[in-house]
């Protein structure tokens, strides 16, 4: 097992007191969470050293997102695609949920905080499912912020997955052909009930969606930084909302 150093960051939140217009608050905010291997190989230690103090950036963003009354909070934690990675890391990386869960459990109760996923969810290993299911169980009456976690999810695997289940109630004569349309698209998604995410964030200086919400994402804006996630912060978060509620949102209008 390896230890893992313990960084102090400056709470930057608690000592600048939020200049956020509450008004027009992105309901949805979606976050791409890159860099958290570039953050751990600056600072020549292991990647999984990223991956963990990427989770402590987790536990403040919610903070974040709930204080400015975020709805939904989806946060991409592993990729259909993320199994490609060395063994060690996947495992490492499938722990986390456990961890994450098991440590704030109770501070999500307490700040009325919802857990839910996204993603194949069968794929999973079993104590991933165990500690993601008690989340949901504890949190399910909560009606604060819906956090969100992307697990085992692709945007493409998730549409192959919702033509297969409409053909299925086709075949069931649960579904009409004729009654296929946009709206129901959307209800055969992870997604189901939750709005589109009105605002994607990527960290890492990456620019591109990676099979993130392929379809949702058809009207989000989108928000990149340079910032790797382990040292995205509240201030940042914050200044991404900012800059949305300073876009204009035409819907293909003028
Ligand atoms: C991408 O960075 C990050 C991931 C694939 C994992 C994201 C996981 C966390 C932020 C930990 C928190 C998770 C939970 C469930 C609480 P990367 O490894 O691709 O970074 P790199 O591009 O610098 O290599």
């Amino acid at each position: 097992m390896i230890k893992l150093p313990f960084f102090n960051r400056k709470r930057r939140i608690d000592l600048q007191p939020s200049t956020l217009k509450l008004e027009n608050i992105p309901g949805h905010v979606a976050i791409i969470m890159d860099g958290n291997g570039r953050w751990a190989k600056k600072r020549g230690l292991p990647r999984i050293a990223g991956h963990k103090e990427g989770m402590t950036t987790v536990r403040r963003i919610v903070k974040a997102a709930n204080r400015i009354d975020v709805k939904v909070l989806t946060l991409y934690a592993f990729s259909k695609e993320n199994w490609k990675r060395p063994q060690a890391e996947v495992d490492f990386l499938m722990k986390l949920p456990k961890e994450f869960l098991t440590t704030y459990l109770p501070e999500l109760i307490e700040e009325n905080v919802k857990v839910q996923t996204i993603g194949d969810f069968e794929g999973l290993p079993s104590f991933t499912k165990e500690a993601i299911r008690e989340a949901m169980e504890q949190t399910k009456h909560n009606d604060g912020l819906i956090l969100n976690f992307a697990l085992n999810y692709g945007g493409r695997y998730e549409l192959v997955h919702a033509v297969q289940s409409m053909m299925k109630d086709i075949s069931d004569k649960k579904l009409q052909m004729e009654d296929i349309d946009e709206t129901c698209i959307s209800r055969y998604l992870y997604t189901e009930k939750l709005a589109d995410p009105d605002l994607i964030i990527r960290t890492s200086g990456e620019h591109r969606l990676s099979n993130f919400l392929l379809w949702q994402s058809a009207y989000s804006e989108l928000w990149f930084t340079e910032v790797l996630w382990p040292d995205f912060d509240e201030l940042l978060f914050e200044q991404a909302v900012s800059d949305f509620q300073n876009r204009k949102r035409r819907y293909g209008g003028i």
